[in-house]
């Protein structure tokens, strides 16, 4: 069990600032489509032309802009594409606008507030500096819908990659305290510490990625590979992405105890402080829902117990999207074999037999995807969050209640 440190009551303080900070850069993000464009196209548009049947067969929603618009022939007149790139007079979904004279059928948007006049400047400024010979495939790959908007749930890896020419900054905390015994008076556990966790996902040649992470219990590094084996494609048949995640995890603290030999300290290199895993993501997804199974092994994962049994583990999580930014999302992570001497990393637990337990890990939240950031924020039992650590079990029974707050803010970053 983690020393329930008392800090500062500023850590929820630091928390919060840390998301504001987070969320200022937003724009600067790597992104084909300008936010602008989009929130124009949402609260305008998108009410009658979004889903499976849009009016006039157009679908203005983030997926289908602007594969379904540039250089492609409108449904009403044919002969005039939706967007002519660097053109905006002659692009239909402009003249729709403004009622230009010669258009069929009525003034968009037929009902509901109109567009302003700067967001019509905001649109044709977006039509006109796109080359004019551009494809749909040069502003934005036809890649299919990712099951997942980044590259781990709560938790568990995903089985997406970096998109092309970016880096991973992610920053992760657990917070330590109780949420129904800190209470109001301590903010639901706000108040307490929390384990942190920083993390830098960089591209490899050969399209791997490379993760560094590095969390606060016991000083731990986590360096591991991603390589995506298939991906999601209704066009080419592909039912599923599939990835595989692998690497350690390494206990790199000063002072720690030899688990084999309490009376002596482990050398800052030894084998017992490293955490081998393997993970092969598999995700799916049809419209609104995501599921991703993650088998994995996990061998020497806790640093505290000699001579461990090697663990599987199945992780499976679920994502079910509310609209463009919003989603409910849960994972558990059950361990299938080697529980008898399975432990949660950073305390040993025991219950009144003197027999090891864990839980399985859990967490439940929300996600929300905003400019290129994806923030998550939940209820979790697990402390841990390195793979080794959440992958050896969670510290606190769910079922009596014992729940902590925890987030994730990833911020994708174009690479110079
Ligand atoms: C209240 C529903 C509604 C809203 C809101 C709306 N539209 Fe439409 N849209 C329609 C209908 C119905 C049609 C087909 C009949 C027509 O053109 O009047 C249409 C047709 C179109 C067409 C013609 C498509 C083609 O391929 O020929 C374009 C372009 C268009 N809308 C753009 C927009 C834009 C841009 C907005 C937002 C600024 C918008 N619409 C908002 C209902 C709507």
């Amino acid at each position: 069990m983690f020393a329930s440190t008392f800090l500062s009551p500023l850590r929820a303080g630091y928390a919060a600032l840390l998301s504001f900070f987070l969320l200022v850069p937003m724009q600067a993000m790597a992104q084909t489509i300008p936010d602008q464009i989009l929130d124009i196209l949402d609260e305008k548009c998108s009410r009658c032309h979004e889903g499976a049947k849009p009016k006039a067969e157009l679908n203005l929603t983030e997926e289908f802009v602007p594969a379904n618009l540039i250089n492609q022939p409108s449904h009403q007149i044919p002969e005039i594409a939706l967007i002519v790139p660097g053109n905006p007079e002659r692009s239909y979904l402009i003249q729709k606008i403004l009622g230009t004279e010669g258009i069929k059928g009525k003034k968009m948007p037929r009902k509901g507030e109109l567009v302003t006049a700067a967001e019509l400047e905001a649109l044709k400024s977006w039509i006109r500096s796109m080359e004019p010979q551009s494809s749909p495939a040069a502003v934005q790959k036809a890649e299919p819908q990712p099951a997942f908007p980044t590259l781990t749930t709560g938790n568990l890896p995903t089985a997406e990659m970096l998109p092309a020419k970016t880096f991973l900054y992610r920053v992760a905390h657990r917070f330590r305290g109780s949420i129904l015994d800190a209470g109001f008076d301590q903010l639901y556990g706000f108040d307490f510490g929390s384990n942190v966790m920083t993390e830098l996902t960089v591209p490899l040649p050969g399209g791997a990625n490379l993760s560094l992470k590095r969390q606060s219990i016991f000083a731990t590094f986590e360096v591991a590979a991603r390589y995506r084996l298939l991906q999601q494609n209704p066009e080419n048949g592909a039912p599923l992405s599939l990835a595989l995640y692998a690497g350690f995890d390494w206990a790199s603290t000063g002072n720690l105890r030899d688990p084999a030999d309490t009376g002596r300290t482990m050398g800052r290199f030894e084998g017992e402080r490293f955490a081998w895993f393997a993970q092969l993501p598999a995700s799916m997804r049809s419209e609104k829902i995501s599921l991703l199974v993650v088998p994995g092994i996990l061998v020497n994962g806790n640093v505290l117990i000699e001579g461990e049994d090697m663990l599987t583990t199945l992780g499976i999580a679920g994502r079910l999207s509310v609209n463009r930014y919003l989603a409910l999302f849960g994972e558990v992570v059950p361990i299938l074999s080697g529980a008898d001497t399975a432990n949660p990393v950073g305390g040993v637990l025991f219950d009144t037999d003197g027999r090891r337990i864990f839980y399985d890990t859990f967490v439940l939240g929300l996600e929300l995807v905003k400019g290129g950031h994806v923030f998550h924020v939940f209820v979790t039992n697990s402390g841990g969050n390195t793979t080794g650590q959440y992958m050896s079990g969670a510290n606190f029974d769910v079922f009596s209640g014992d729940l902590r707050f925890g987030f994730n803010i990833y911020r994708l970053i174009d690479l110079p």
